[in-house]
């Protein structure tokens, strides 16, 4: 059975359920059989029997906004194995030996062949290790993986390539003084395009842990984070205040469950601001139309637009100054014919951009006063001009208070209210729930999640929801 290991974006939790929801809703169905703070490991239903598989996993790492690397699996080494090679304390070290020379007979088995992570022997050969533990803080990673499993992956497998006939073999150093302090990142993205890691004689081999053991795979795509970052900071327009991250439009984009033919599909951003997610959704291939109650956020917004479709090269679809209008949200049903689109991403006013934290009755009159009324009055006019069973995918503010409690508008009563379902963001049903309470999901963590930095004051609340 072929298993692929998917290094997880930043926010997991999101990533995890944006990469279930893709397993159950695209063509490429599968499930995720395991996972960990960092990585999930998937098991197609068919596409390991399509021969161009590495092209569709490409395209499946062009969809997702929150996975860093796709890497094709090879073996799986248990936990027990792992600690008896590599214990906090070493008591038997006869123990330690053997499992040692347990481990070594797996990778000398895998490293090369037709089925192995090099394809043949080269003269030069080159490879990086990343370790992608169960959890960062854990440790076990600081104090054992990477200063004593990493250098043994490291020392062994450039042995194993050179009595196999290489001449040259080298492995990615990581800088010392992080090896030392424990506090290590496995190579980034870009790193692998830099150092060629996807070509033949050269590899990122990684070895993801979860609570089950180590699963050692192949890098065989990996995100380009420079063209996100690109698309986001270079843009004419942008308020870096209000705007929302890259990943998570393209995240929000994803749950609209809208994954084929999307050069037909017709999604609509009605507080389009300067327009990240309608750059976003550009570059997905989607026709995007959006609005906004200022007229300078719709002129930033189309000229944004015209800046990212030269850069892309791409033909200027006729009209597409027409595609964002000056329009207030409040009355979407004026400007849009009925049951016109496929899904509406936004992210509406989520009120002041606060310095410092509000007390909570000022906060309490923004949501009753002016946010409560404003999203209201949004759902009753999406629900008209969306089509029936399409989806809204939202962000709602949680804003934290002097006084210490958070605070948030009760987003389901009112999606209820406008006949919308609150869809979860992960169906619990289909993974493996876990032990570790770090990582286990609970009934409530799913039906929503949140984007948010440590500290901020306006956290961004996800929700999905379909039209009844
Ligand atoms: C948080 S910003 C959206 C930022 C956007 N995601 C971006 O990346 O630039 C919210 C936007 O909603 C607009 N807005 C506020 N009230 C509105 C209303 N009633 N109708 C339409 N747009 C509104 C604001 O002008 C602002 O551009």
């Amino acid at each position: 059975m072929h298993h692929f290991l998917f290094v997880l974006g930043s926010n997991w939790r999101l990533s995890l359920a944006e990469l279930d929801n893709y397993l159950k809703y695209s063509q490429n169905k599968g499930k995720i059989v395991d996972y960990s703070a960092n990585i999930a490991i998937v098991e197609f239903e068919k596409l390991h029997q399509d021969r161009q598989y590495i092209n569709k996993l490409m395209e499946i790492q062009f969809i997702l906004g929150g996975c860093q690397k796709i890497a094709e699996i090879y073996d799986f080494i248990d936990i027990k194995t792992i600690q008896d090679a590599f214990p906090i304390q070493i008591n038997k070290f006869r123990y330690v030996e053997k499992s040692r020379k347990k481990i070594l007979h797996i990778i000398d088995n895998l490293i090369i062949g037709k089925q192995g992570i090099f394809p043949k022997v080269y003269e030069s050969m080159f490879f990086a290790t990343s370790i992608y533990p169960n959890l960062y803080d854990d440790k076990y990673y600081s104090d054992i993986l990477v200063k004593h499993f990493l250098p043994f992956l490291n020392k062994e497998i450039m042995e194993i390539l050179k009595q196999k006939g290489a001449e040259k073999a080298l492995y990615y150093q990581y800088p010392e003084k992080n090896i030392k302090s424990g506090n290590l990142n496995p190579i980034f993205p870009h790193h692998i395009i830099k150092y060629e890691l996807l070509s033949q004689n050269r590899a990122e081999i990684i070895f993801g842990f979860t609570e089950e053991g180590v699963y050692i795979a192949r890098t065989f795509t990996t995100d380009d984070p420079n063209f996100k970052k690109r698309i986001d900071e270079e843009r004419p327009y942008k308020e870096f205040e209000s705007a929302i991250s890259p990943k998570l439009a393209v995240i929000m984009l994803n749950f609209l469950n809208l994954f084929e033919n999307r050069e037909n599909k017709k999604i609509l951003d009605p507080f389009i601001g300067n327009g990240t997610i309608g750059l976003f959704a550009i570059l997905q291939d989607f026709q995007i139309h959006g609005s906004d109650i200022n007229n300078q956020k719709v002129k930033n917004t189309i000229r944004n637009f015209y800046w990212l479709l030269e850069l892309l090269e791409e033909e200027i679809p006729p009209f597409i100054n027409k595609r964002v209008l000056n329009h207030d949200a409040r009355n979407l049903s004026d400007a849009f014919e009925l049951d016109f689109f496929d899904g509406i991403s936004t992210e509406p006013n989520l009120g002041p951009f606060y310095k410092k934290k509000p007390y909570y009755t000022q906060a309490k009159e923004l949501l009753d006063m002016e946010l409560e009324p404003l999203y209201d009055e949004f759902f009753r006019e999406a629900y008209q001009i969306l089509k029936p069973n399409c989806r809204i995918c939202f962000v709602s503010p949680i804003i934290s208070t002097v006084d210490g409690n958070d605070i948030q508008v009760n987003i389901e009563k009112l999606a209820r209210k406008n006949k919308f379902r609150l869809v979860p963001l992960l169906d619990l049903n289909r993974i493996n729930n876990k032990i570790n309470q770090k990582l286990k999901f609970g009934k409530q963590h799913v039906k929503t999640l949140i984007d948010a930095k440590k500290g901020q004051i306006i956290k961004r609340k996800l929700y999905v929801l379909e039209k009844q």
